[in-house]
């Protein structure tokens, strides 16, 4: 039986989570679940599930489940670190998660991470709680589907002997927009991926492939290798999930339909493959082709931006993934235009004084400095 908590049980990971869960009642407990607003679907998984600690933000509807439920009421740091948790899913968004994911790490426990800003703007952090915590049990284990196929391609291989990380990209909504169409696109429409479901700020940041730009600085610190060593490429079907090049020229991916209830079942069950869920069966025959190409850097400057970021090695990637989050919250609310996510990024970009070397507050302080930043240059009109 293994044994799991979740932060950010109501969303999209945090859901698929536990229809993983669901199909192998034998296999998986739910020990924990800690949500943000949602407290009706969370209340409908405390109902299902029986953990023994729970967690949402303060309001009316968690005051009146706090009297409801029989489970502990827990912050998520404390259940990151509860005894009788064997791996912690970080299905947060933001930076929500990314104390409790320290603290499990630092406390030995495995930690299944999905969440992406955590370790673009705490990543030193992580690393470091990681080494801590590895003697006790301390795991990094990737949910991303792009980070659980690297993972997976690197069982049994030595690290030296990888050349370079190839990360594949469907390219979002609007890969095969008309260019001049893109400054009239919606929030409804960005939040419709061609291949996957996922959370919204996910889905917007897919449309404009910053989010690739997140997953490599998130490899980089997974995968300890430097960001000029990790490559994208456009792959329209995400069928191949990401590959890894080895010194000798010999080529490693891994393949499936998309899906990501397999990555989720690595990471909770590793080093098992449990067939619980097991993902739509991929037939190459069927599919036919599988198409591949160079990202247009005009049609996806907010790449580009991410990788500036990311490559300084200093606070900027913390400023611009603030930034970002601040730019997609305001797209979504109809406050600018999709095209502005990229000036938005920019002028952050050009004014941020950052910090070498910085501790995890300096960090965090470097996110909340890109959201004022985004926030400011909206409310002030000057876009
Ligand atoms: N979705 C995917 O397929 C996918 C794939 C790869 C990586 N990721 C990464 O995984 C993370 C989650 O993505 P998502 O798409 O699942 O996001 P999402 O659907 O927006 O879900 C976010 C979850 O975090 C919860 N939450 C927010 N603030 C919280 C807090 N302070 N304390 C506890 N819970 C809190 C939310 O609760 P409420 O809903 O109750 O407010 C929700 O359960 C992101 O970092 C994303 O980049 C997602």
């Amino acid at each position: 039986m293994i044994r799991v908590a979740i932060l950010g049980s109501t969303g999209s990971i945090g859901r698929q989570a536990l229809d993983v869960i669901r199909a192998a009642p034998d296999q998986f407990e739910v020990v924990a679940l800690a949500a943000g607003r949602n407290v009706k679907l969370l209340v409908e998984q405390v109902l299902e599930f029986h953990p023994a600690a729970i967690y949402a933000l303060p309001s009316r509807e968690a005051n009146a489940l706090r009297t409801i439920s029989d489970a502990e009421w827990s912050e998520p740091e404390m259940i990151a670190v509860r005894s009788d948790v064997d791996v912690l899913l970080t299905a947060t968004n933001g930076l929500a998660g990314l104390p409790a994911t320290i603290a499990a790490l630092r406390a030995g426990i495995p930690v299944a991470i999905a969440n992406k800003e955590s370790l673009v703007v705490g990543g030193s952090a992580v690393i470091s709680a990681l080494k801590e915590g590895q003697s006790a049990g301390a795991e990094l284990r990737p949910v991303d589907s792009e980070h659980s196929a690297i993972w997976q391609c690197l069982w049994g291989e030595q690290p030296d002997r990888v050349e370079h990380l190839t990360l594949t990209a469907s390219g979002g909504a609007f890969r095969d927009l008309d260019l001049t169409q893109l400054d009239a696109v919606t929030p409804e429409q960005a939040v419709s991926h061609p291949n996957w479901d996922m959370g919204k700020k996910i889905t917007v940041d897919s449309a404009t492939l910053f989010n690739k730009g997140l997953e490599a600085i998130e490899a980089r610190w997974l995968f300890n290798i430097p960001l000029d060593r990790i490559n994208i490429l456009q792959h329209r079907e995400s069928v191949i999930h990401s590959m890894v090049t080895f010194t000798d020229g010999s080529v490693k991916a891994q393949l499936g339909e998309p899906d990501m209830g397999l990555p989720i079942q690595i990471a909770l069950a590793y080093p098992d493959r449990v067939p619980v869920h097991p993902a739509p069966p991929l037939d190459l025959a069927e599919r036919g082709a599988l198409h591949f190409g160079t990202v247009e850097n005009d049609r996806f400057p907010c790449l580009n931006i991410a990788l500036e970021a990311g490559r300084r090695e200093d606070t900027t990637a913390a400023a611009i993934s603030g930034a970002d989050e601040a730019a997609v919250a305001h797209f979504l609310a109809n406050e600018c235009r999709f095209t502005d996510i990229p000036r938005l990024l920019t002028l952050a970009l050009e004014s941020h004084q950052p910090t070498i070397s910085p501790d995890l507050n300096t960090s965090l302080e470097a996110e909340q400095w890109g959201h004022h930043f985004v926030d400011e240059v909206i409310s002030s009109g000057l876009l």
